[in-house]
């Protein structure tokens, strides 16, 4: 793998349950990603909305609505789906969140970043 890339393991993340999440630093960034447990397996993002440069969960670490089962942004009550991260309400609406690949090793999780450098 490139020089451009770095593997995040995320202890224990795998025992996360629906709606659950757990936030990390990014390298090389000063925003942060998460994973997420949702009904079609963990996802990880990073935690920035497309339209606007600022964190989806207002810094608490929680980005599911479980009334609609979708990531939310707590800022604009925009939504996206699961699965790609596609936003389909609000502001943002048609454009993804940043999706970073992932496996699951043990009862971690290992998250793959692109650096900015
Ligand atoms: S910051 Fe883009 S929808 Fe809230």
């Amino acid at each position: 793998m490139s020089d451009h890339f770095t593997t995040i393991r995320l202890a224990g993340a795998k025992s996360l349950v629906l709606g659950q999440s757990k936030t990390f630093p990014l390298p090389d960034s000063e925003d942060q990603g998460f994973v997420i447990c949702t009904p079609v397996g963990l996802r990880a993002f990073r935690n920035r909305c497309r339209h606007w440069p600022a964190p989806l969960d207002m810094d608490d670490g929680e980005f599911w609505n479980q009334e609609v089962g979708l990531i939310q942004c707590k800022i604009h009550g925009a939504l996206f789906r699961a699965d790609d991260g596609l936003c389909i309400f609000g502001p943002c609406s048609g454009h993804p969140l940043l999706g970073f690949p992932l496996e699951v090793d043990g009862e971690d999780v290992l998250v793959t970043v692109e650096s900015e450098r």
